[in-house]
């Protein structure tokens, strides 16, 4: 578990819930920024529910805070300002519409790439919300530009 974490030079969470302000003001907000345990966290506000989720898109650390929110297949994503990737608010599951070529006439279908950006649990108590980071030991590539050696690549995105 730790040895992950010194691999991906970050630090390691501490699996405690963070206090991340009042739901008023997230909900005001919509979209805020927190550093936590060293980790750039995005919180957002959609339709009732607060997500949070590694604030730099795990493609080429794009700033998710720019995005729109969008519903594709189902599911409610944040489309990166970059390069249109989309990345559900739910799971950080990243989705994306094909058609197989050879398919006559090719149909567009939405197909998965999997979970890339790392999402974090959101709680609250009497209007006080916290967010827990994942303690997921997995790596998850948005995982990247939350270490050092991401810093530098992030800045240029
Ligand atoms: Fe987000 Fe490329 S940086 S889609």
């Amino acid at each position: 578990f730790q040895a992950f974490y010194r691999a991906m030079d970050l630090k390691p969470p501490s699996g405690e819930p963070n206090f991340v302000g009042k739901k008023d003001e997230l909900i005001k907000a919509k979209r805020s920024f927190r550093t936590l345990e060293g980790r750039d966290i995005l919180i957002i506000y959609h339709e009732g529910v607060l997500y949070a989720m590694d604030s730099y898109c795990y493609h080429a650390g794009g700033k998710l805070e720019l995005g729109d929110i969008e519903e594709f297949d189902g599911k409610l994503c944040i489309v990166c300002p970059n390069h249109k990737y989309k990345i559900s608010l739910a799971k950080g599951e990243c989705i994306y519409k094909a058609s197989n070529p050879r398919e006559k006439p090719p149909v567009p279908r939405w197909y998965s790439k999997g979970v890339k950006q790392r999402t974090h649990t959101v709680t609250e108590t009497d209007g006080d919300v916290f967010v827990t980071l994942s303690t997921e030991t997995r790596f998850i590539e948005s995982d990247y530009f939350q270490g050092e050696k991401g810093k530098v690549e992030r800045a240029k995105a």
